[in-house]
């Protein structure tokens, strides 16, 4: 009989598709999706290490596989990601019971890897400092039959002092453009309509390969392949978001009207001490030029609070720009001192009660902000990408605008389907999603 693998994927979307890639490599072997942990062959934790909360839930996690491998002999677990990165060979000590540690650059050794721990009775810890193979060269199995992540990039030359990224995903590395198209329609071909486009710093796409940045022609290139009706990315940075690719955004009639600028603070003085390379003025004219340029734009950003030394009144400059920007909607974050980082040995850390005393108060006003802007579209036609029926509410579809928003719209007959593309009325507004109903 087949062996069977279940993965369990933590962070953002790199990791999401690191995982397709690892389910794809396992099924090419002959494994099969597993329907729950204690009954899989291979488990495997795809980990994330952006948070030190990551941290205690990956050991909270493997003491439970103890326990369940006591009761299945044979079973194998898999400890892949970020902070497989970061802990190294620490997993295994923490964890004698684990039998791979690996990387995020050499996810290719995985069937190996798996046999070599079989053989030898003993953890196998394996990592790579570059990268071997792009994954985007491996099989792949997706979670979704409409849409599919693309990694253009991979690794990040940034060196933000808050963050532990540069250091367990090494860096960048770009792939040609004519590997990505390539995908892209190999994806189109097989009944994708919507891509992401994936990179820890897209705006720097191509530099490592063609010596200059070549997002925007990727952007215009992607706009010829006929059965491609949707493409977003994540993530640009601010510092080097410019015109080339905001008129790509406009021209392009595939590229989505959806901006997500992390902006991280709205104080010039810790936006330095971040070394995010902007100030708050720069990044606000970014913005305006981004809107101009792109009618009907969304804009969403990623916020931290609670940065080492962070004052009220630095706080209540990213409360300011919050207000002048108007936000769609924003991801924040408690700042958590992340290892081998510069602000991770900073003695001037902010106490727990004062950040979650700020977090409280920003969080209410993007709540209304992000209303108010929902709000806005109440009374306006929109197209639509249906995803499915609603998980929560029978009788619904979930579907989703150009812009990124969730729309609920009902669905009595069954009549759309995932793929299907439709005009909706919108009817009513919530912070984090709209209700529509079809349009003739
Ligand atoms: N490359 C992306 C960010 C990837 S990490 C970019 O620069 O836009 C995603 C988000 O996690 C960051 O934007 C930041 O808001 C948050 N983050 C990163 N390190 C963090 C830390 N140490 N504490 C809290 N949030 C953090
Ligand atoms: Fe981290 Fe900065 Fe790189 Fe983003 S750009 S991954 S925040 S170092
Ligand atoms: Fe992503 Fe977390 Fe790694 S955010 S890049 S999985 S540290």
């Amino acid at each position: 009989m087949s062996k069977s693998y279940w993965i369990r994927t933590f962070g953002c979307q790199m990791n999401e598709h690191d995982s397709e890639r690892m389910a794809g490599l396992l099924e090419v072997q002959g494994y099969r999706p597993a329907p729950s942990a204690e009954q899989a062959d291979v488990v495997i934790f795809n980990t994330c290490a952006i948070r030190e909360n990551a941290d205690n839930r990956l050991y909270g996690n493997l003491g439970t596989m103890k326990r369940i491998k006591q009761e299945r002999p044979g079973m194998q677990v898999v400890v892949g990601g970020c902070l497989a990165e970061k802990d190294r060979d620490l997993v295994v000590q923490k964890a004698p019971w684990v039998d791979v540690v690996f990387g995020t650059r050499n996810i290719e050794a995985l069937p190996g890897l798996l046999g070599a721990a079989e053989r030898q009775g003993i953890p196998v810890v394996e990592f790579s400092e570059a990268l071997q193979v792009f994954p985007s060269a491996l099989p792949s199995r997706r979670g979704s039959k409409i849409h599919a992540w693309v990694a253009i990039q991979y690794g990040c030359n940034n060196s933000c002092t808050f963050c532990i990224v540069p250091s367990v995903r090494g860096v960048e590395a770009s792939r040609r453009i004519g590997d990505v198209l390539g995908e892209v329609k190999d994806l189109v071909s097989d009944g994708v309509v919507e891509v992401s486009l994936l990179g820890q710093n897209v705006n720097s796409y191509g530099r490592d390969v063609y010596g200059t940045p070549r997002f925007a022609d990727l952007l215009l290139a992607l706009d010829g392949i006929p059965g491609l009706s949707r493409v977003r990315f994540t993530s640009p940075h601010p510092k080097d978001f410019r015109e080339p690719v905001a008129r790509a955004m406009a021209e392009s009639s595939v590229v989505c009207e959806h901006l997500h600028l992390p902006v991280q603070s709205g104080s010039t003085r810790l936006l330095k001490e971040m070394k995010r390379s902007y100030s708050r003025e720069r990044y606000l004219e970014k913005i305006w030029m981004a809107r101009r340029l792109v009618p009907g734009l969304a804009i969403t950003t990623d916020i931290i609070v609670g940065f080492p030394g962070e004052t009220e009144e630095d706080f209540a400059d990213t409360l300011s720009l919050v207000e002048e920007v108007g936000y769609d909607a924003a991801y924040t974050f408690q700042y958590s001192p992340r290892p081998g980082t510069v602000a991770g040995v900073r003695t001037d850390q902010v106490p727990k009660p004062v950040v979650q005393e700020r977090f409280d108060r920003l969080l209410a006003a993007q709540e209304r902000i992000s209303l108010q802007r929902n709000q806005d579209q109440v009374g306006g036609e929109l197209e639509v990408l249906v995803e499915g029926p609603s998980r929560k509410e029978p009788g619904r579809a979930t579907t989703r605008t150009r812009t990124n928003k969730l729309v609920h719209v009902p669905n009595p007959c069954d009549a759309l389907r995932e793929g299907m593309f439709a005009r909706v009325r919108i009817t009513a507004a919530a912070p984090h999603h709209l209700e529509g109903e079809l349009v003739g």
